[in-house]
């Protein structure tokens, strides 16, 4: 699915350099190729960049834990690999620098390439590395607490709008969290679900769906797309008791509601988030909720989801602290986003159309650890680049290919002094040449559902803790 996007990525300075290196004597290289084994040298690579998905009860089709298991996809994993449609990653690599940066060095892919071309041969198993211990029951992090979301009927057919439900955070005392993993338990059905921690207020009640009523046409198409799906507005609320069946209609504004429901995210590709690497953690107040974002996809087949949340805790607080973007810091938030989503209009057939610029203002100086920009079918490349104080300006990701089907975080460190802007630019293919569109003769608006559009420029930045606790960072 992902095929050629970056063939035309790989520096060719990178590929000549690889050749001179690669360039021994036929024999020589006859002999090398006879030495590559499956445990020797192919294993570690599997290890490192395929294991993660390709391992039983996880997204990928098939395990890569044995050779038993592998070899009947010699021929499938050396096409994927030279091709690079796998492992997925789409950043161009001649900007930024990723620390999860999953692409194969091209030694690893002469190596896969080698290893089939030579017959997939086994080797010695005493050559092989240790095995890694995955953790158990599908967690991707081995958390010391969980949440039981309640189950989730999905019906065969229709639109599922975006729904909210509070859930009180597991948490009986102030609780520093290291990482956070949302397990779906129907992947195929969950599209995304996302929550932030909220101090519990008394207006907001449990157990309770809330969902606002998006007036569609006959389409399915949203008839007033004024880029407000996700707001606390006044609109028509629909509310459904979890367990139930029957939904109530009112007009007001959502009682379940949070600025900040994007903190942390199951999408495809992104299985969770560990701050641990980096001696971060997230404070969480006692008496919190988790106001959870569920958007359901109807596949044709009813479904019962249970969707499950873990969490590593630490009782010592680590040395920085994690600000989601649009998280609930009131006076103290990091940045502040301008972008106008209700000028989104993308007209029929149009190849390369350039979405409305999001403008994100550094209010304090902040470590970026991560970006995870979101599009739907229609997105085609995005940039992010950084205006420093000074005017001066960089490019700190670029998708040259955006690909919906993996909502992927870039992981990585930059020092952003207080006063820079982020510049965020998403372009869109609505022409027939975009294999996922699923109609270029219409128009396309702002909008949840993956025919609509979006396209949000989320980040994750660390502070200092301690210089964020005395107020510091905070002067505006
Ligand atoms: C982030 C998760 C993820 C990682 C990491 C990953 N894969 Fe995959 N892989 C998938 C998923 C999901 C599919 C099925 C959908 C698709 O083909 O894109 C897949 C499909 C494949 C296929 C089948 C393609 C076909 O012909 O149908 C091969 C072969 C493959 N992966 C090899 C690899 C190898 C080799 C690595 C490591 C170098 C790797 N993958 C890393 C998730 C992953």
């Amino acid at each position: 699915m992902l095929s050629r996007m970056s063939v035309a990525a790989v520096p060719i300075v990178l590929i000549m350099m690889a050749a001179l290196v690669w360039a021994p004597t036929p024999a020589a290289s006859q002999n090398a190729a006879a030495a590559i084994t499956f445990h020797k040298d192919v294993l570690p690579v599997l290890q490192k960049n395929c294991q993660s998905c390709h391992r039983p009860g996880q997204i990928g089709p098939f395990s890569m834990l044995t050779f038993k298991d592998t070899r009947p996809w010699a021929k499938a994993i050396k096409a994927a690999v030279v091709s690079r449609a796998m492992p997925p990653w789409f950043a161009d690599p001649r900007h930024g620098h990723f620390n999860n940066d999953r692409s194969l060095t091209q030694t690893e892919i002469d190596t896969i390439a080698a290893w089939v071309n030579n017959g997939a041969p086994e080797g010695d198993p005493t050559a092989a590395p240790p095995e890694i211990e995955w953790p158990a029951g599908g967690w991707q992090i081995k958390p010391d607490v969980s949440v039981d979301l309640p189950p989730y009927p999905v019906p065969a057919r229709g639109i599922v709008e975006w729904e909210r439900i509070a859930v009180p955070a597991p948490f009986k005392e102030d609780t520093w969290v290291t990482s956070v993993e949302i397990m779906p338990g129907v992947p195929a059905v969950v599209h995304h679900m996302c929550f932030g921690f909220q101090k519990h207020k008394a207006t907001t009640p449990y157990g309770e769906y809330q969902w606002m009523e998006v007036p569609r046409g006959e389409d399915g198409t949203m008839t007033k797309p004024d880029g407000t799906t996700t707001g606390p507005r006044d609109g028509v609320v629909l509310t459904r008791v979890a367990g139930t069946t029957e939904v109530t209609r009112r007009v007001g504004r959502p009682t379940v509601y949070h600025e900040g429901t994007n903190e942390f995210c199951y999408l495809p590709g992104l299985p969770f988030e560990d701050y641990r690497p980096v001696n971060a953690g997230m404070l969480v107040p006692a008496g919190s909720d988790m106001i959870v974002s569920l958007h359901y996809t109807a596949t044709g087949l009813a479904v019962v989801d249970k969707s499950r949340v873990g969490f590593t805790v630490t009782k010592t607080p680590p040395a920085k602290k994690f600000l989601p973007q649009d998280g609930p810091e009131g006076d103290s938030a990091p940045v502040e986003r301008q972008q106008a989503n209700a000028t989104l209009a993308i007209p029929p057939y149009a190849d390369n159309h350039p979405g409305p610029l999001a403008k994100i203002s550094f209010l304090k100086e902040v470590e970026l650890v991560w970006f995870r920009p979101h599009a739907h079918v229609r997105g085609k490349t995005v940039r992010y680049t950084l205006v420093y104080p000074d005017g001066k300006e960089e490019t700190l990701l670029y998708l040259p290919r955006y690909n919906f089907n993996w909502q992927l975080t870039y992981r990585t460190s930059v020092k952003i002094p207080k006063g820079s802007k982020m510049l965020v630019q998403f372009t869109y293919d609505n022409s027939t040449a975009n294999k996922y569109n699923p109609d270029p003769s219409k128009w396309v608006h702002y909008g949840g559902q993956s025919w609509e559009e979006m396209g949000t420029p989320n980040m994750g930045f660390l502070v200092d803790r301690e210089a964020d606790e005395k107020g510091f960072l905070v002067e505006r």
